[in-house]
């Protein structure tokens, strides 16, 4: 893949998100939201590719998968009103029948768009596949990583901001009170996958991330940017405010004590 093709999908992708402004040409919150979030995934897999030294070719595989990664978020919201995919439709899957009908890849190289393809429908689910292709693979996960780095952006900016309050569908309308619940809690110290349907109150929504920093960020240059974002200080500190329990102390004493994002 080369330059144009990446600035034609660039093209046809922006086209396609305008249509989703308001009457007053403005984006709604909600789609603004995942705009900027959209430009953040691809400005930190960028960081996460240059440090990682990828090819020309294989850096702009990588910036498109991550431009398209939430192509589906918006008709999801704009459907549904909400982005909790649970309540509404699989936004990955979404996304890959909106690149299909719009012909958003039109003209790459068949194994390009087969990668593409593929990291956008793999860039929600807890895991990979094992039997991903190893190419397909390799964009996936940078997609995956920079993806939570940008969802670790979001959710403090909407604490800090106090848009939380407005716009409670950016952590799935949980309840803003309340610990951090039993399942979720057994899941984390018996260190298994965390079952989204465990995910309760705001404080599980954070632990959720959380648990991310154990194991979820695939690069090493993707582990480096949390640790230096502080992104396990913040949680912990926004947890432990409104939860002070024992086993939840320990379980960041733990993450911290193997250094912050695992190494
Ligand atoms: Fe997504």
């Amino acid at each position: 893949m080369n330059h144009e093709h990446f600035q034609a999908i660039r093209s046809r992708f922006n086209r396609y998100v305008a249509r989703f402004r308001g009457p007053d040409g403005a984006f709604p919150a909600m789609q603004a939201l995942k705009r900027r979030h959209t430009a953040h995934v691809v400005a930190d897999a960028g960081r996460v590719m240059a440090a990682e030294g990828w090819t020309l070719p294989q850096v702009l595989l990588g910036r498109t998968a991550a431009l398209l990664h939430d192509i589906g978020r918006f008709s999801q919201y704009a459907e549904f009103g909400t982005f909790q995919d649970s309540a509404s439709v699989n936004h990955a899957e979404r996304g890959c029948a909106v690149m299909l009908q719009e012909g958003i890849c039109d003209g790459l190289p068949e194994d390009d768009a087969r990668i593409i393809f593929e990291a956008v429908r793999r860039h929600n689910g807890i895991t990979l596949p094992p039997d991903t292709a190893a190419d397909a693979a390799r964009i996936a996960y940078v997609v995956r990583d920079a993806d939570k780095l940008d969802i670790f952006r979001v959710m403090e900016e909407a604490v800090e901001s106090g848009q939380l309050e407005h716009n409670p569908e950016i952590t799935w309308n949980l309840q803003l009170t309340g610990g951090v619940s039993e399942p979720m809690l057994a899941a984390l110290d018996a260190g298994h996958a965390i079952n989204y349907r465990d995910v309760t109150t705001f404080c599980d929504f954070v632990m959720v991330q959380v648990s991310w920093l154990s194991g979820q960020l695939h690069y090493a240059a993707s582990r480096r940017l949390a640790r230096e974002r502080r992104v396990l200080e913040y949680r912990e500190r926004l947890v432990l405010a409104r939860c002070d329990d024992p086993r939840v102390r320990r379980y960041f004493q733990r993450l911290s004590d193997l250094g912050g994002a695992d190494a």
